[in-house]
């Protein structure tokens, strides 16, 4: 990983030499760790636009290409020959299944999709009005008072048993949460039911009546998990590896990956763009939209557009619109008003010079929320089904910290700015 090159800083007169590391795809990074001790400097990078937090072989973005491979393989390939529990197969250990670890991973997750009963009474703390994400939070938190049979987490049958246990249980929490939001009665899960055919059955079925997901529907819920499971070092991905670092179980780590992700600039941004279509109404009324997300006074973004690795076409929003024409065709909404608008306003502001030179391109929360209001999930429910997703991405790289050689507890440095120096002075002279 180290190559030949080295990087020679000149500081002060002092010149340091710092080795290159090359990856497989991607930028080299300069090897940073040794500069505070050899000269007494810390780099600064708010918002991290320059520097890689860890190594990982798990996900590689190429923004400017618009590319995003799992373990090495295209994500539009997954999108259209696998299911999620293979992508999440995969994403933890590094190869798709075969046919027989496909269907012992598959009924491996089935043993565990019933929460402990206890938990369903963490639901009744909340009001029925609680945003979801706020359930989410507190119950996945939770789910570390209850699994004390496998904490040792330097033991991989500990870690296997958390990973199935959380990506099992994920769906049956999210549907929990928009049950008591609804006032209906939760659904246990079926062993009878794939696994995104038993999420919408305990979302979206009733005790007093047969539910059978439609298949189309079902599929493009699975492909929606795809696209979702993993993106690198986003900022809930960050926290999760943060949190992890110190040693703190996964369950506790996973709340606070989703506690990150539920921010309006990360993974609210799908229920805020549903939002923002509602609110532009009309075409007609694009343009003034858009005049606003270039103002620099007006505090307004495109939801759904930009990113900060992406400086061409997410590749999720792509095949994101790609699900959204095929389920609206299977419900006979060709004609959705929202879609519409979506494409009008992503026609308009792609032809538009400032989101050009700021290479600004949807994302894929702008037409995530588009076809989950069509399958029937609620706006406040869009980040559950972005976090239910991204629990196999938070897991497989929260697997991959604790496993790494160099794994350390996370500690950033900091440009100090505040006072200098000084002594408190008595009361009676401040
Ligand atoms: C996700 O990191 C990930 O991988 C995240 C994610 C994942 O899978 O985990 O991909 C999921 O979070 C997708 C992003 C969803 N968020 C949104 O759609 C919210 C709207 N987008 C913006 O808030 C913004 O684009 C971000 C937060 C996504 C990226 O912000 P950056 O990288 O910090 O870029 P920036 O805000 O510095 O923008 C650069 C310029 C700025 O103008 P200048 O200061 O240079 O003049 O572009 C402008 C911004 O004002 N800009 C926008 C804009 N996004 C950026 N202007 C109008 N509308 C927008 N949407």
């Amino acid at each position: 990983m180290t190559s030949e090159r080295i990087a020679v800083l000149n500081i002060e007169g002092k010149t340091i030499e710092l080795p290159v590391l090359a990856p497989t795809h991607g930028n080299d990074c300069v090897d940073i760790r040794a500069l505070g001790g050899k000269a007494g400097v810390f780099t600064y990078d708010s918002g991290f636009l320059s520097t890689a937090s860890c190594k990982s072989s798990i996900t590689y973005i190429d923004g400017d290409k618009g590319e995003l491979l799992y373990r090495g393989y295209p994500i539009e390939q997954l999108a259209e020959q696998c299911n999620f529990l293979e992508v999440a197969y995969l994403l933890k250990n590094g190869e798709l299944p075969t046919a027989t670890q496909k269907t012992d991973f598959e009924n491996t997750i089935r043993r565990h999709t019933l929460v402990h009963d206890q938990l369903t009474r963490f639901y009744n703390g909340f009001r029925r009005d609680a945003h979801p994400m706020a359930v989410m939070t507190g119950v996945v938190g939770a789910l570390s008072a209850f699994y004390h049979d496998a904490m040792n987490f330097s033991a991989v049958g500990h870690r296997d048993m958390s990973f199935n246990r959380i990506i099992a249980k994920l769906p049956t929490i999210v549907a929990m949460a928009y049950k008591y939001n609804s006032g209906l009665p939760f659904m246990y899960p079926r062993n009878d039911l794939g696994y995104v055919e038993n999420f919408m059955y305990m979302m979206f079925g009733i005790p007093c009546e047969e539910y059978r997901p439609n298949p189309v529907l079902a599929r493009a819920l699975d492909v929606i998990f795809i696209l979702h499971a993993d993106h690198e070092q986003n900022a809930s991905t960050s926290t999760v590896r943060l949190a992890g670092s110190s040693g703190a179980n996964p369950f506790a780590c996973i709340a606070a990956g989703i506690a990150c992700l539920w921010g309006p600039a990360h993974g609210g941004a799908n229920e805020a763009c549903l939002k923002m279509l509602e609110e532009i109404g009309d075409a007609s009324r694009v343009g003034e939209f858009i005049k606003r997300a270039k103002d620099k006074n007006d505090p307004f973004k495109l939801m759904g557009f930009g990113h900060r690795v992406y400086k061409n076409f997410d590749p999720r929003a792509k095949l994101m619109r790609k699900v959204c024409r095929e389920v609206l065709t299977e419900l006979g909404l060709e004609n959705d008003r929202l879609f519409k608008l979506a494409l009008a306003l992503e026609k308009i502001a792609l032809e538009d010079e400032y989101f050009i030179e700021k290479k600004l391109y949807p994302n894929v929360d702008f037409y995530s929320g588009i076809v989950q209001k069509a399958i029937g999930i609620p706006t406040s429910m869009f980040t559950c089904i972005f976090a239910l997703a991204r629990t196999a991405g938070w897991m497989a790289q929260w697997e991959e910290m604790l496993t790494d050689p160099e794994y350390k507890i996370g500690r950033p440095r900091q440009l100090y700015i505040g006072a200098a120096r000084r002594d408190v002075m008595p009361l009676e002279k401040r």
